[in-house]
């Protein structure tokens, strides 16, 4: 049986056929990632050469506001891609799209372990701003690379699929990448929860293209898998490696307050050598 890094047992489960409600409000432009069909909203596009907020700027462009970070980080910052207050702002919309969606009902959310636990308690705050009752749960999932499959996903063995029963789930995640945990994930939540619907809701969505963009059109539409729908989505990102705001490498800077593209230097950075 695998074990994950915080020593908890994971269950591996095997790829099944994925499908989603249609959209109530068609979107203005086609998606941007091919593992994505159509949501409830278009996300906020953050251009390919859109420009970073430089931490140790003070210069001219320099945000007027500090975005602290621990100092052991220094270097490893290639700057701000997504302050935390505009993340905060976009989150309130997220949530008031979903209030809007689930009057009268209390869904059940669940966060997908550990890069989307800050903007899952994000989330809450602002459903709470709107008096949205819910309930709540969290699960850790991982994907691999299998030798001959595009992809499978490990669950927490311990779950609870009997909560999951008759509900509303709305899924919380930090990022879709490829599309490949999602589309491995959404299923087995529908089968083995016996849920009355699934929604997702992601802060990020990454556009993608080359090989990984073929991997996420397979994890999308071909391989027997349906598309993952993604019906709130916060903002379509580049195809950078983002960290902070709970998003990690190599487990650190999940403790960055704020959605930055890590430098070079960061990618190379011996994360064993960091004092604990
Ligand atoms: P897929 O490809 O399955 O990937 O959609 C989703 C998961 O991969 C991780 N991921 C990232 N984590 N910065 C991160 O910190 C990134 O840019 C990034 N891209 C993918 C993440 O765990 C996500 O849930
Ligand atoms: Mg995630």
């Amino acid at each position: 049986m695998p074990i994950n890094g915080s020593g908890k047992r994971l269950t591996s489960v095997a790829p099944q056929f994925a499908t989603g409600r249609a959209p109530t409000r068609p979107m203005q432009d086609a998606p941007t990632n091919p593992a994505c069909r159509p949501a409830r909203l278009v996300p906020i596009h953050i251009p390919d050469d859109a420009s970073l907020i430089d931490p140790d700027s003070g210069g001219p462009g320099a945000h007027p506001h500090p975005h602290p970070h621990p100092p052991e980080y220094a270097g490893h910052l290639a700057g701000v891609l997504l302050p935390s207050a505009r993340i905060g702002s976009r989150a309130a919309e997220l949530a008031s799209l979903i209030h809007e969606d689930y009057a009268g009902r209390r869904p059940h959310l669940v966060c997908v372990l550990k890069g989307a636990s800050i903007f899952f308690h994000e989330m809450l705050r602002r459903l709470q701003d709107r008096s949205q009752g819910y309930t709540f749960d969290f699960l850790r999932a991982s994907s691999y690379e299998g030798t001959e499959t595009t992809g499978t996903v490990r669950v927490s063995e311990d779950f609870d699929y009997g909560g999951l029963e008759g509900r509303d789930v709305i899924v919380v995640e930090d990022i879709i990448d490829t599309g490949v945990t999602l589309s491995r994930l959404l299923p087995v939540l529908r089968e083995r929860g016996g849920c009355r619907s699934v929604e997702v809701c992601t802060l990020l969505e990454k556009r993608i293209d080359g090989e990984r963009g073929a991997r996420a059109a397979e994890a999308g539409g071909g391989g027997g898998h349906a598309p993952v729908v993604a019906r709130y989505c916060g903002f379509s990102i580049p195809n950078r490696f983002v960290i902070g705001y709970g998003l990690d490498y190599n487990e650190l800077y999940r403790d960055l307050r704020d959605i930055w593209i890590i430098s070079q230097a960061g990618i190379e950075f011996d994360h064993k050598t960091l004092a604990v």
